[in-house]
């Protein structure tokens, strides 16, 4: 059943955006809310969909719950999809901008009812399923369908997306509405805006849901209007609106004055007054349509030669005829003729005539026949009819043209379909007999489309249904409409039949033909009881709406809609566009009969019911709470009337009764296969199995949905919504995946790419370090080859072979030999072997550095020391290779003296002071006879060695006199001065003992200024005791130092061996 499918869909571009600011959660707990509170307030606002009432069954329950809404300014109720209004006659601030953003993009269900919610669902399901859908606005008159389409319209208006291009057809079709309003709306007794006219209008959108482009099919106009309104009606807007706003300029132009009062047509017959309107304002009206017609693009002569028209109508009302003294009609008021023979440029005079006469065929001859005044007056009427019914047509073709999308890219539409309303007057004529079965009509798609069609699918798929009763119209529809029986037939049959046919002869036949029919009953076929309430003229239908009795007077005119043949040839002439184009010469002669009304209307109502049979089907129910157009007063009777004509019992019923829910499997499987790991991506087996292993997977209880042939069918909603609520989460998430997917494909891309380069990279670059590797092992190969070849031949003489490799030998041993030069110039041990051929090299080298170090030193060394050196040089040069223990002494420097000036006594000291003190030291003194040691103090002066004991010189020896003296070869310090002694007196030489024996003895050469006199004596030395006597020190070494006199009475000094001894033997 399609009213009762959920519809969902994805949302539209400018849908997504709204989305995109609601997030998940603040969604759920906004619908947690919504259900909540709609469950606390049930007691007092109602429920707002019929499907959750428990009794459904209850027309009494439906109508509580519809005033109980309606008390609390809810005037929005679902019956699943379809949606219910009431028309509150007040604002109720509930179409702001605000309203229309809260139900952008959001689940049907999830926000209280509101026509918004059912606009932006269709939108969304067409662009998500990519097909054309329509809105069935259904309701009598003043009901609110044109209120309806009007909000959706601005919806969409609204929520689609916007360019500057979209814009600008957005605003003609939104302008498009006033504009027809003002050409096709008036005050009935029902409705003060009511549409007397049909619209179907599609709004086409492209794939990213923009509006593109619109189309309006207008149907049957009710034109009779323009020449005649029943008590407390009104006419055209637009006549009103001219007269009332039109700008001085225009209306002196027009021949107008601004008042309505002076116009027949829009003055009541009899009233002399036209219907007051409060609620319409006529003036502000004008200047929309006026400027609605310059966004729509009319050209200012198309808008002058519009109002020429309505001003013409206008005129032409006011033309009047006598009667001539034959009985002709004569036109008696030429200012009006003037006017029309202005504004349609058509000379007066012909006007003129075309009004007074009409053309018959006399045999071959056409001849002009006068009318009557009230002939005339039938041609005059059927002219202004005839002018506006055209004109209207031909603004319905110029809105057409601005709204076309000339683009041919496939478009999806949305169809809107706001038709006049059920109607019923005290008087009702041939118009509302066209409007009522209209309406019979359009009951009857409805029926086809939803509950027939629902019963006829349950059995079709093989679901149980229990099945519901319901009203099938179809049995009025045929009564109107049958070929050759119908009502349409009849009079047709009449309207052409030669002779005498009237309204009455009309009747009669009607009698004859549908005489018995259960919907059909006339004063004569009616029981007693009905026949009070019939007029003999009337017949009664019995619609599936209610019953309306139609006088007949009028219907034989009104579906022949007469226009005699010379008034249209007079309107040929016209030089206004307008009328020129609506009085084409290539119309059909008048010969041929044109097709009547009915008829026509019947042809158009086929062609509705085609047009909307192709596409998906949406339902809005007006209706109307009072007669009175009362805000606030809901009327049971009246509304329980309209719940019963509107079907929505047997809607709701068949509703509960059935499933919310239906897809084809391919289609279900399609959508939701991504929340089931087994049907994602693909299912192998049939759809229906895809669907079934969905289900389970997303754990639907049995009860909750059936399995049929080729479709599922789903109990509740709820069950689906929380199927699409985890689409919608999945579909985010298989959108990352898929993302991710994709990213990291192109990654894994780019990844390749990088690594073939860094491997081509690598590649060349090992390849580069290979080559070069291989080179320089070449080289070295070669290097090393030379190397031992010049190594064989290293000892040869020069040659090719070794030149190289000796010049590396020299290169090597003098760069390590610059590394391992001695330190010193002591050092005599430190110095690299010479290859062979660095022998002499070397010598050189080595004499050259020693040299150099030499030198080096010598230039390092200060003055003190230098002399301190050449007294040890002198030292060096007595005793070096002679005395063992001189080399222990070359380390300890020589000091000035040992002895200090205040350490020699003084009395000593006065005594030799004259000659200068240069050196004192203390010594042991053995006696020449016993060698008894004695400490003395050896001094040297300038000219002599004193030995001296305290104060006491011992013994002066001039160095005059001192001819030489002795040390031994041994470690010991035992030295001898020997003396020159010619006096016997005198003393003879000394032998002394001194712990700085080469200090002291070097010393003694430099003062005494000689330097050979020492002797290095080996074995014993042989001294003077006293002249003549001689005695002996002998020399050895032994284990310990010991002095002692031997027996034979020579002085044995025992020294040890000291290594350097051992060396110096070496
Ligand atoms: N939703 C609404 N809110 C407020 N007022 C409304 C609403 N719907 C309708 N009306 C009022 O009711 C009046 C009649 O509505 P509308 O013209 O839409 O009726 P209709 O069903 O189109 O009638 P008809 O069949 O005669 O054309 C409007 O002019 C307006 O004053
Ligand atoms: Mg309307």
């Amino acid at each position: 059943m399609q009213i009762t499918t959920r519809k969902t869909g994805h949302s539209g571009t400018g849908h997504m955006k709204t989305l995109k600011h609601v997030s998940l959660e603040e969604r759920c707990n906004r619908i947690l809310r919504d259900m909540e509170g709609s469950l606390t307030a049930r007691d007092r606002v109602g429920i707002q969909d019929f499907v959750l009432l428990d009794a459904y069954t209850s027309e009494s329950a439906v109508l509580d719950n519809l005033r109980k809404r309606f008390n609390e300014n809810l005037i929005y109720t679902y019956i699943g999809t379809l949606l219910v209004s009431v028309n509150p006659y007040k604002e109720l601030g509930i179409y702001t901008k605000k309203q229309m953003d809260i139900y952008m993009g959001v689940n049907f269900f999830e926000l209280p009812p509101h026509i918004y919610a059912l606009a932006d669902n269709v939108y969304r399901t067409m662009l998500t399923e990519t097909n054309n859908h329509f809105i069935l606005i259904s309701g009598e008159s003043g009901a609110g369908k044109t209120e309806a389409s009007k909000k959706i319209l601005q919806f969409y208006a609204v929520s689609c997306p916007s360019t500057k291009l979209l814009d600008n057809v957005r605003d003609r079709l939104l302008l498009s509405n006033p504009v027809l309003e003002a050409f096709g709306n008036a005050k009935t007794l029902k409705n003060d805006n009511s549409s007397r006219f049909g619209k179907y209008m599609d709004i086409q959108f492209d794939h990213m849901g923009g509006a593109v482009g619109g189309h309006i099919l207008s149907y049957l106009l009710e034109k009779s209007r323009v020449v005649h309104q029943n008590h407390g009606e009104r006419s055209f807007h637009i006549f009103y609106q001219l007269v009332e706003g039109g700008e001085e300029d225009l209306l002196r132009w027009l021949g107008l004055e601004r008042n309505c009062q002076r116009y027949s047509y829009l003055v009541q017959v009899g009233e002399g007054e036209c219907a007051k309107v409060s609620s319409v304002n006529d003036k502000s009206d004008w200047k929309t349509v006026r400027k609605a017609l310059s966004v729509i693009e009319f050209s200012e002569s198309n808008i002058e030669s519009l109002f020429a028209i309505i001003a013409s109508v206008l005129h032409l009302g006011n033309v009047t005829f006598v009667a001539d003294s034959q009985g002709y009609a004569t036109l008696n008021n030429s200012p009006e003729i003037h006017w029309l023979s202005k504004l349609l440029g058509i000379p007066a005079q012909v006007i003129q005539v075309g009004l007074t006469h009409r053309k018959i065929e006399a045999r071959s001859e056409e001849v002009l026949s006068p009318f009557t005044v009230d002939q005339a007056v039938y041609a005059k009427d059927a002219l202004a009819k005839a002018i506006y019914g055209r004109t209207f047509t031909w603004l319905v073709n110029e809105l057409n043209e601005s709204l076309a999308n000339k683009d041919s890219s496939r478009k999806t539409v949305i169809g809107l379909l706001d038709i006049y309303g059920f109607e019923v007057f005290s008087v009702n004529s041939f118009e509302q007999f066209c409007i009522n079965y209209c309406n019979e009509k359009l009951q009857q798609l409805f029926i086809q489309l939803t509950l027939k069609s629902e019963q006829e699918e349950y059995e079709m798929e093989g679901i149980e249904w229990e099945s519901v009763p319901y009203f099938n119209n179809k049995i009025i529809c045929d009564l109107v409409e049958e070929k050759f029986k119908g009502i349409i037939s009849v009079l047709d049959e009449e309207c052409l039949r030669p002779g005498e046919a009237t309204d009455m002869t009309f009747l009669e036949k009607l009698e004859e033909k549908m005489g018995g029919h259960p919907h059909f009953v006339t004063h004569k076929l009616a029981d007693q009881k009905t026949r009070k309430t019939l007029e003999r003229g009337d017949f009664r239908l019995l619609h599936y709406a209610g019953e309306v009795t139609y006088s007949v007077v009028g219907f034989l005119d009104k579906n022949n809609d007469l226009l005699y043949r010379n008034i249209k040839e007079v309107m040929r002439q016209s030089k206004n566009a307008i009328v020129k184009h609506c009085f084409p010469s290539t119309e059909p002669d008048s010969k041929k009969r044109p097709e009547t009304v009915a008829t026509q209307f019947k042809s158009s109502l086929v062609g509705l019911t085609e047009i909307l049979m192709s596409k998906e089907p949406w339902y809005v129910r007006c209706m109307k709470p009072n007669e009175g157009k009362q805000p606030g007063l809901f009327d049971d009777v009246l509304v329980r009337h309209q719940v019963k004509y509107l079907g929505l019992m047997e809607h709701l019923r068949v509703r509960r009764a059935g499933f919310a829910y239906r897809r084809r499997y391919e289609i279900f499987l399609q959508r939701y296969k991504p929340l089931c790991p087994d049907t994602w991506p693909n299912w192998k087996g049939t759809a229906a199995e895809g669907v079934e292993c969905l289900v389970k997977h997303l754990g639907y209880k049995p009860d909750e949905y059936k399995m049929g042939r080729t479709k599922i069918f789903i109990r509740h909603p709820r069950t689906l919504f929380a199927t699409e609520d985890a689409f919608e989460v999945c579909k985010h998430e298989l959108a990352t995946r898929i993302q991710a997917k994709y990213k990291g494909y192109r990654v894994k891309g780019d990844y390749m790419r990088q690594r073939q380069a860094a491997t081509k990279i690598e590649t060349c670059w090992r390849g580069m370090k290979a080559r070069r590797e291989r080179e320089k092992r070449a080289w070295a190969v070669k290097v090393i080859k030379r190397f031992i070849k010049g190594f064989m031949t290293r000892n040869q003489p020069a040659c090719v072979d070794n030149t190289e490799y000796l010049a590396f030998v020299r290169q090597n041993y003098l760069t390590r030999l610059k590394e391992n030069l001695p330190k010193t110039v002591v050092d005599k041990n430190t110095w690299l072997t010479p290859p062979p051929i660095m022998q002499e090299a070397s010598q050189m080298l080595r004499k050259l550095y020693t040299r150099h170090m030499v030198r080096r030193y010598v230039q390092g060394i200060m003055t003190e020391r230098k002399a301190q050196l050449q007294i040890k040089g002198l030292t060096s040069s007595i005793f070096k290779g002679t005395k063992e223990n001189y080399p222990h002494s070359v380390g300890i420097p020589f000091v000035d003296t040992r002895i200090s000036e205040e350490d020699i006594h003084i009395k000593v000291y006065q005594m030799i002071r004259q000659e200068r003190i240069k050196y004192s030291v203390p010594v042991v003194k053995y006696d020449r006879n016993g060698f008894r040691p004695r400490f003395r103090q050896l001094i040297y002066t300038g000219s002599a060695a004193y030995l001296v004991e305290e104060a006491k010189i011992k013994q002066r020896v001039e160095f005059n006199n001192l001819k030489g003296v002795s040390v031994s070869t041994l470690s010991d310090n035992f030295l001898i001065l020997h003396v020159q002694c010619e006096d016997i007196k005198q003393k003879g030489d000394l032998v002394l003992q001194c712990d700085y024996l080469f200090e002291a003895l070097t010393k003694l050469c430099l003062v005494a200024n000689k330097h050979n006199f020492i002797k290095v004596v080996q074995g014993s030395v042989k001294f003077d005791i006293q002249p003549g006597r001689e005695g002996f020190v002998d020399f050895k070494s032994g284990q310990e130092t010991m002095i002692y006199r031997a027996k034979n009475g020579h002085l044995m000094v025992e020294s040890t061996r000291t290594k350097s001894r051992a060396m110096i033997q070496n």
